[in-house]
């Protein structure tokens, strides 16, 4: 039963592996702490969607103020994203950056906003637009590569893309070396209960900065890391070989 106070967490995980991918791993954490403070909790699988190009016509702004040409499923989502208190963006790390699929979502946004420009004297421009204006914005993305490092044009992406809504960025989520999390025992078990514990968090008075230590905390040796599977990786090519 929803009451007024209980606060609505959306996350869009675009990962192709859906469910099955590592993302949602972490995900699942995050979504699971926010559904333990009493929140409603809901998850997009983006490539479940259907999600056109954004044309660049500007007929949402000009034309047909806030409606978008495009008949598919984006205009449901938008619904969606105007009830969120916190909107997670969960990625894959794909070349350095979000993989497509979440860019063309993000690309559709345009409806969500007005024209106008705000400029600001530390010389980002933003939007106004129909959002809640204390929405939380989370980042949450996992990678292959040893590391935090590689996550840096991905966060610098999330942080201007908050800016540009009139917003910041809350706190991001970031797992490297990917092929750990699936382990058994998993070496992140530790970092993953600091996950939930985010989850929580960010539905009260906000991720802490405890607790952003706590998962981003390093659980392999990178040189380690990279020894181990490029061994792997050769005993795969060996059998095509
Ligand atoms: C096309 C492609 C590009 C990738 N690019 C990177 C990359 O630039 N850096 C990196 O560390 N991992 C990269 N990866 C690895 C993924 O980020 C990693 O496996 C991730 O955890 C996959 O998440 P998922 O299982 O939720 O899809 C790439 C994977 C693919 C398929």
């Amino acid at each position: 039963m929803k009451n007024a106070d209980q606060k609505y967490v959306l996350a869009f995980n675009s990962s192709p592996r859906k469910e099955k991918g590592f993302t949602a791993m972490v995900l699942e954490r995050f979504m699971a702490g926010a559904a333990s403070e009493g929140a409603e909790t809901e998850t997009i699988y983006l490539a479940s969607k259907k999600i056109a190009d954004c044309l660049g016509c500007t007929w949402c702004w000009f034309k047909t103020p806030g409606v978008c040409r495009h008949k598919d499923d984006v205009p449901a989502l938008h619904e969606k994203m105007l009830r969120a208190d916190v909107i997670i963006h969960a990625t894959p790390l794909y070349i350095c950056n979000m993989n497509a699929i979440m860019k063309r979502f993000l690309d559709r946004i345009m409806p969500l906003a007005e024209p106008y420009q705000e400029y600001h004297d530390d010389g980002v421009c933003s939007h106004p637009h129909d959002q809640k204006p204390d929405l939380r914005h989370v980042l949450l993305s996992t990678c292959g590569f040893p590391g935090l490092r590689n996550f840096d044009p991905l966060v610098l992406a999330a942080e201007r893309m908050a800016e540009v809504g009139g917003g910041h960025l809350h706190a991001a989520v970031l797992f490297p070396s990917s092929v750990l999390l699936a382990r058994d025992p998993c070496p992140a078990a530790e970092q993953l209960e600091y996950v939930f514990r985010a989850g929580r968090e960010v539905v009260g008075d906000g991720i802490s900065e405890e607790t952003v230590q706590g998962y981003s905390r390093p659980y392999v040796d990178p040189h380690a890391y990279v020894d181990e599977l490029n061994a792997f990786f050769r005993t795969l090519r060996e059998k095509i070989d």
